[in-house]
């Protein structure tokens, strides 16, 4: 039986760990959607051009590449992050990325998807849903620990400010605006660790399936 499971969230939530291991467990390809964004930024940057051209990023989004998106280390980067949330508020490049992203979902065994509009645009019938969030203070410090961990040199009250402002961004732009869909469970995993969260996660799916 086919199985879609559509994890929503913000920035450093844990939703993209969830998701890989959702994916694991069940058996199902998984679809991190914030790369293709990501990718669409890095790519205009590296073009140099403006992240407001419309017509410029959503003909990036148009012939992107998928293959290796999830190896390609100028994608994990805050600035890559920051791009991927200026692109993603023009509905062009939401268009361009529709198709792929619903194609993905289609698979015959089902699929995870995570990002921030999966479970209200993407795939609004997916029988499983999670809207996966933890304080601002929560999700910096994971982020702060993992780049700091990789080398990159960042404070933590500019990692703060970077998620406030890209939680603000996401949730306040007009087209597909990060929102928990009215049937997603919300997991607040402030108070978790990964294990923890991850069971909890594992439990709503199997209610839900
Ligand atoms: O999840 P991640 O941090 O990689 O996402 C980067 C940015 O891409 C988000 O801040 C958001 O603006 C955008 N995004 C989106 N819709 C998705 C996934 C990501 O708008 N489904």
């Amino acid at each position: 039986m086919s199985l879609i499971i559509a994890v929503d969230g913000p920035a450093a939530s844990g939703k993209g760990t969830i998701a890989a291991r959702l994916a694991r467990t069940y058996g199902l390809p998984h679809l991190d959607t914030g790369l293709l964004y990501r990718a669409v930024g890095v790519k205009l940057l590296e073009a140099g051009r403006s992240l407001d051209d419309e017509a410029a990023a959503t003909e990036a989004a148009r012939s992107l590449d998928v293959a290796g998106l999830s190896d390609d280390p100028r994608l994990t980067t805050g600035e890559a992050g920051e791009a991927a949330s200026r692109v993603a508020g023009h509905p062009g490049v939401r268009a361009a990325l529709l198709d792929l992203q619903q194609a993905f979902a289609a698979q015959a065994v089902g699929a995870v998807l995570d990002g921030r509009d999966i479970g209200t645009v993407i795939a609004p019938d997916a029988p499983a849903k999670l809207f996966v969030t933890a304080t601002p203070e929560v999700r910096a410090t994971r982020r702060w620990r993992q780049l700091t961990a990789r080398g990159f040199d960042i404070g933590f009250e500019e990692m703060l400010a970077d998620i406030q402002r890209r939680d603000a961004r996401d949730a306040g732009r007009g087209a597909a605006p990060m929102v928990q869909a009215e049937d997603a469970v919300l997991l607040d995993t402030t108070d978790m660790d990964i294990e923890a969260a991850f069971d909890a996660a594992r439990r709503i799916v199997e209610t839900a399936r």
